[in-house]
């Protein structure tokens, strides 16, 4: 596996042992959903600019750093929602593109339903949220749409990969990074991550 950053932050592992307990209620999984999502954001973010700013403190002129607004967001939906108010929160002038893709059992064959990227997508980072990286399927599609549009710089911030969806990213977008808190082991016959935490979308939006 490669282009893979695997965080490793005590408070990320705490807060993924909380989304994983399949005993937490929707309240709780929210909160740390918002945790470990920022501690992601805050690595995938090293790799924005800095300009150089020059500021008064009250005691006198120094130089300061302001971070070059290069980003855009695209949540996969509906669980990369989750990640997005967390990701404003660090970034809160970051433009947001969508994209809706709806597989069809049979084919396999992703149809777009929706697509609102923001102007000027080739000089961006372009940062897909996206909490569980399963097989790949949808965040494959979504980064070959988001190349059609001219995007050049691609990474994806998933709370728990599998390593399934890793090596076909690796595979059919070598140049796209992954930032992520947790590899687990396989994916069942039904395409779940294990040992993961169960559907995400259900348990974040209480459905
Ligand atoms: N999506 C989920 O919500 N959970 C999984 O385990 C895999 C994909």
């Amino acid at each position: 596996m490669q282009n893979v950053q695997l965080i490793d932050h005590p408070l990320a592992k705490h807060s993924l042992t909380i989304l994983r307990d399949k005993n937490t209620d929707t309240e709780t999984f929210r909160r740390h959903t918002a945790i470990v999502s920022q501690i992601i954001i805050m690595e995938a973010s090293k790799a924005c600019k800095l300009n150089k700013k020059m500021i008064d403190t009250p005691i006198m002129k120094t130089q300061g750093h302001e971070i070059y607004r290069s980003m855009v967001f695209v949540p996969v939906l509906r669980a990369g929602i989750s990640m997005l108010v967390p990701a404003r929160d660090f970034l809160p002038w970051t433009p947001v593109g969508f994209i809706g893709l709806e597989r069809d059992e049979e084919t396999a064959i992703a149809r777009e339903y929706y697509q609102k990227f923001p102007s000027n997508i080739e000089n961006k980072l372009v940062l897909i949220l996206d909490p569980m990286l399963a097989s790949g399927g949808s965040v494959i599609d979504t980064i070959s749409r988001l190349k059609e549009k001219g995007a050049k710089r691609i990474s994806i911030a998933c709370i728990v990969t599998a390593p399934e969806g890793i090596k076909r990213i690796n595979k059919e977008h070598p140049d796209v990074n992954i930032y992520t808190t947790a590899i687990d082991d396989h994916l069942n016959d039904k395409k779940y991550i294990v040992p993961g935490l169960g559907d995400f979308g259900d348990r974040y939006f209480g459905t």
